[in-house]
């Protein structure tokens, strides 16, 4: 396989796998959170498919982002997740998905980053929360969910907060 169709292959299971969670959290009220806004690709797809009147939080080290992908300023949290995260969760609003997309070509930092991210990520989610992740996360709150047909095994992973 090329490296293009690889990478063809990986969008197309990311957007198997965005259009699979916001169907699956339409009664689920609550906010939805975007860690790693990056390009706003995925952003973008989310606010598609969720519509107006669903409120999307994203966060990100910096903007890099086509501005017609950028959230509106209290929507947008600039800072290291580490930090940001818990900070957000304290507000204590219901948030309804997660999807953590904050891969990069260094393996072995995002691997790191996946140890202390899913309890974070647990502690940040309101019960029956879904979370969707690029990364495997380990937490016992977060309990596996079987990923949607079409998406090769380790490509995406999908959990519910219990
Ligand atoms: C793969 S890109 C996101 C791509 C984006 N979802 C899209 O579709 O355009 C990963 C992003 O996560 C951000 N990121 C990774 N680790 C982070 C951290 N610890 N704190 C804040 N942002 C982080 C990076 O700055 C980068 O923009």
């Amino acid at each position: 396989m090329s490296r293009l169709d690889s990478f063809i292959r990986r969008l197309e299971a990311q957007r198997l796998c965005l259009d699979w969670a916001t169907a699956r959290i339409a009664n689920t009220p609550g906010v939805v959170l975007e860690l790693g806004l990056g390009n706003g690709r995925t952003y973008d797809h989310l606010a598609s498919r969720l519509g107006p009147g669903r409120e999307i939080h994203a966060f990100d080290r910096q903007i890099a982002a086509h501005p017609g992908c950028v959230p509106s300023a209290g929507r947008l949290v600039l800072g290291e997740l580490r930090e940001t995260l818990p900070r957000f969760a304290a507000r204590g609003l219901a948030v309804a998905m997660i999807h953590a997309d904050l891969g990069s070509g260094d393996s072995a930092a995002t691997a790191a980053q996946a140890t202390w991210l899913g309890p974070e990520i647990a502690a940040a989610a309101s019960p029956g929360c879904l979370v969707l992740s690029d990364q495997a996360l380990a937490d016992p709150r977060l309990a596996p969910l079987p990923l949607p047909d079409g998406v090769p095994a380790g490509r995406y992973f999908a959990y519910l907060r219990g």
